[in-house]
């Protein structure tokens, strides 16, 4: 339904707001989009329009759909009663889910809340760069990363940022961020390697050894990278990096701002690989977007390292985040996990997200422009390229021009954003966990629609 008062809002939000992530000068003619109202996996804009949701509130969110009264009722009942304490004091919802967290990680034992992926990642940051403080004089502080991840928005998570357009223009960074080669077996400059995995995790070593292991405090690295492109990381990739970094005593952070939650089927990405993570971040599907509120989840070891004397003023974590102690945040995660359990979520994803790849895989027969189809569950990429043999991609105004008659269509897909140099070519799909196989059957002719006309 469009509200009475529409062309007012539409009028502030063009005159007024500054939105994420767009250039603003064409909304000099156009409107801009107002999303007004949700249910399940479809939005309504401005105008009454209703459109199939196929990224999850455009950035990989809202996990298990929009209009959900139980979270809203949850966070509601929660801020009604008690609404805010600085978490140096606790929360009944804060250590309910906590507790219910921590029992899908097996090995790891302490929350620490924040309230967004970017603040959780700086709060890994941080602790490595304490914890070398604390045990060998500052050394053991730098932090390596990927190319193609990312992390986060402030300047020292796009110093860890593996996405060179993200960061152009907002130097200088932090110091002591290492960047190593991304593990896209499609994009291997080594050509076709049949022990690629293995081979690309070995970069991590030789530029652990290059830097000096006693230097290297941990690797911050996405299980399956998001927005650098959907890649799903090679066979035998996260095995070696996990024994590399047993080797040289490197710490594995893991971001699972996106594949948390369920996204690719597991209750987080990593747990595909039977890699053991000293540090877990996560955020948008943490509470589905319902309320703002993003983790880090650590190993006991790590928290004990922390533990001292109170007489030692300095060692412990100096860290706050205001609204790491909204109590609403805790209460709609604690609904949302619920759902995903008594929904069985993870069994959708793993069957739609088949369906899903069959669909774009057998769009390949009709389309020369789908270069490769990848992805896990229901986070799944397709790379558009000029020529398959050559594998040229095709320039970012073609992979625009398929998000845009998808729209035109009525079906929301994404898109590699402005992020890589040249490669911002890849379309990005990841449907809400409660998706059935007629939604997915619209997005994938939708594509198959759009590819056409595009391609003409
Ligand atoms: C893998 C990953 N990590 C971290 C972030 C940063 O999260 P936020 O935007 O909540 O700061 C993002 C955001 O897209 C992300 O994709």
């Amino acid at each position: 339904m469009k509200p009475e008062n529409i062309n007012e809002i539409v009028g502030s939000d063009r005159n007024h707001l500054w939105h994420h992530l767009v250039q603003h000068k064409p909304w000099q003619s156009t409107d801009p989009m107002v999303i007004v109202e949700g249910k399940g996996l479809r939005v309504t804009d401005h105008n009454g329009r209703e459109y199939l949701d196929a990224v999850s509130g455009g950035v990989w969110t809202v996990n298990v759909g929009y209009g959900r009264e139980e979270i809203a009722d949850a966070v509601r009942d929660q801020i009604a009663k008690m609404c805010y304490f600085a978490n140096s004091a606790g929360n009944i919802p804060g250590a309910q889910f906590a507790e219910k967290l921590i029992d899908k990680m097996p090995g790891l034992s302490r929350v620490y809340y924040a309230n967004s992926g970017s603040e959780a990642n700086e709060k890994g940051f941080k602790l490595v760069r304490q914890l070398a403080a604390l045990k060998n004089d500052g050394k053991k502080h730098k932090i390596i990363y990927r190319d193609r991840d990312y992390h986060g928005t402030t300047i020292t998570t796009l110093s860890a940022g593996g996405q060179a357009q993200r960061k152009d223009q907002y130097g200088p960074f932090t110091p002591g961020f290492v960047e190593i080669p991304h593990c896209l077996a499609y994009r291997d400059p080594r050509g076709g390697d049949p022990d690629y995995g293995v081979q690309a995790a070995k970069d991590l070593e030789k530029v652990i050894l290059a830097e000096d292991p006693d230097t290297v405090g941990s690797v911050c690295l996405e299980p399956i990278t998001a927005g650098g492109g959907v890649i799903v990381p090679p066979e035998g990739y996260w095995e070696t990096v996990q024994e590399i970094c047993t080797k040289y005593g490197v710490l594995i952070h893991i971001d699972e701002v996106v594949c948390g939650m369920g996204r690719t089927g597991k209750w987080f990405g990593y747990q595909h690989y039977g890699v053991k993570p000293d540090m877990v971040t996560m955020a948008k599907g943490v509470a589905s977007g319902y309320a703002a509120i993003s983790v880090l989840a650590t190993t006991e070891d790590l928290f004990n390292e922390f533990l001292a004397e109170p007489s030692d003023k300095l060692h412990y974590f100096r860290d706050i985040s205001t609204f790491g102690g909204c109590a609403g945040g805790p209460a709609a995660a604690l609904a949302n996990m619920n759902i995903i359990e008594r929904e069985n979520l993870l069994d959708n994803v793993n069957q739609m997200g088949d369906y899903l790849m069959d669909g774009l895989n057998g769009l390949m027969d009709k389309h020369e422009m789908i270069g490769e189809v990848r992805g896990k569950g229901l986070f799944v990429g397709a790379e558009l390229v000029k020529d398959r043999k050559s594998r040229e991609p095709v320039d970012e105004s073609v992979a625009a021009a398929v998000v845009g008659d998808c729209l035109k269509q009525g079906v929301m897909i994404g898109r590699t954003n402005r992020s890589l140099p040249r490669y911002n070519n890849t379309l990005c799909l990841s449907p809400a966990l409660i998706c059935t196989r007629d939604d997915i059957d619209e997005i994938v002719t939708a594509i198959d629609v759009a590819l056409g006309n595009v391609a003409q």
